[in-house]
């Protein structure tokens, strides 16, 4: 770390945003057209919760085409303050053809939220992945602005007020985070250059002023120079939206753990500082333990994820209390994990913090004591 508490590397990033690229440069003027910086982010449900009482509030994703088991909705309902749909709002599911757009399964899973009395949340605008057909075929910087503005216009602008926060980019740090190539080779990029981010931040604040305004990734707890550099490169985008006047309100920390990496305590805790210092607000928004590499069977994975989720707790409430934790799904019944991440011998992930049949993990004890203590 340097003196200033930064992770290293930082001077190394260069000035990601205003890269010259085919698309033309950062401007000011352009990125404001329109744009209200005003911000409300208060919670939203108002009805009784059947839930603890708890500092920060804990949420989970939630996926429409599950809705159908009773003990899931129920798992939900006795755990989470804040609900999202993990994958309906996504781009290509959300807006598969050029006009047409596909609502009914994220209004699933939001309508069962607000009947509920859970707050909501919504991801993710700008994604590598996930991009339709037409979208990829997109080049011409003219038609992609115009993609990404018709898209955030209609779905931003759709549930307008609903949702108390949007991960307006997810992942757009690249995967290895090389200081001459910071951000993700994506249509976006390739169309219009690191003014996406920007046009996507000014554009949704414009569509929804009151949703808190989210930058999404993924690698920024772990040890080592990779981890490393993720984590300043997120840092330097902040602060190039926000010297270009731009309005962003929190980063989300995914929160997919591997559980035989070791956690940056020190680390996790100077970049909670650091935005705090720039005034963003933390958040944990896709929390699960992937054990693909924890050998032994269930006691040995749960062991594994309690030490890794306890050390990473302990990271990110380091600099304050952050404003949610939120988990990619509750029950290890329907995981991404054993799709994307499988054990080499078969053995089942227990990615999440409810089992198979919906029993607690030690893990969730953790949360539980964490979230409500602060
Ligand atoms: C995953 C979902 O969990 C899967 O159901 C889907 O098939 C692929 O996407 N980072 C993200 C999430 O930001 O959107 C991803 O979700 C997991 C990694």
């Amino acid at each position: 770390m340097t003196e200033d508490g930064e992770p290293r590397g930082r001077r190394e990033v260069p000035a990601i945003l205003a890269a010259k690229t085919s698309g033309g440069s950062l401007t000011r003027r352009s990125l404001l057209a329109g744009g209200t910086l005003a911000l409300a982010g208060m919670p939203m449900a108002q009805a009784a919760s059947p839930r603890p009482a708890r500092r920060v509030p804990f949420g989970a994703a939630m996926q429409a085409e599950h809705l159908g088991d009773a003990r899931y909705r129920a798992l939900f309902r006795a755990h989470c303050d804040l609900v999202l749909p993990m994958n309906e709002l996504k781009f290509g599911l959300v807006h598969p053809e050029p006009e047409r757009f596909d609502f009914a399964p994220a209004d699933a899973v939001l309508d069962l939220a607000r009947a509920e009395g859970q707050d909501a949340r919504g991801h993710a605008v700008i994604w590598w992945n996930e991009v339709p057909p037409w979208l990829a075929a997109v080049t011409e910087p003219g038609a992609a602005e115009r993609a990404l503005r018709q898209h955030v216009e209609t779905v931003v602008g759709r549930y307008a007020g609903r949702l108390a926060s949007w991960d307006v980019v997810n992942e757009v740090v690249a995967h290895e985070a090389p200081p001459d190539a910071p951000l993700r080779d994506t249509v976006w990029l390739r169309a219009l250059g690191p003014r996406h981010i920007p046009l996507a931040f000014a554009a949704v604040a414009t569509a929804d002023p009151q949703a808190k305004l989210v930058l999404n990734d993924y690698d920024l707890e772990f040890e080592g120079d990779r981890y490393d550099r993720r984590r300043a490169t997120v840092l330097e985008i902040v602060r190039q939206l926000q010297e270009a006047g731009l309005r962003i309100d929190a980063v989300g920390i995914q929160g997919h753990l591997y559980a035989e990496k070791r956690i940056d305590i020190p680390a996790l805790a100077a970049f909670g500082a650091a935005l705090r210092r720039l005034g963003i607000a933390l958040m944990v928004t896709e929390l699960d333990v992937i054990d693909w590499r924890i050998p032994g069977g269930a006691a040995a994975q749960d062991a594994a994820a309690a030490r890794i989720v306890g050390d990473f707790l302990e990271g990110v409430f380091a600099a304050g209390r952050p404003a949610a934790v939120i988990a990619w799904g509750l029950t290890d019944r329907y995981s991404w994990v054993d799709d994307a991440m499988p054990h080499a011998d078969g053995t089942p992930s227990r990615p999440l913090p409810f089992d198979a049949d919906y029993r607690p993990k030690p893990w969730f004890d953790l949360i539980e004591r964490r979230l409500r203590d602060g």
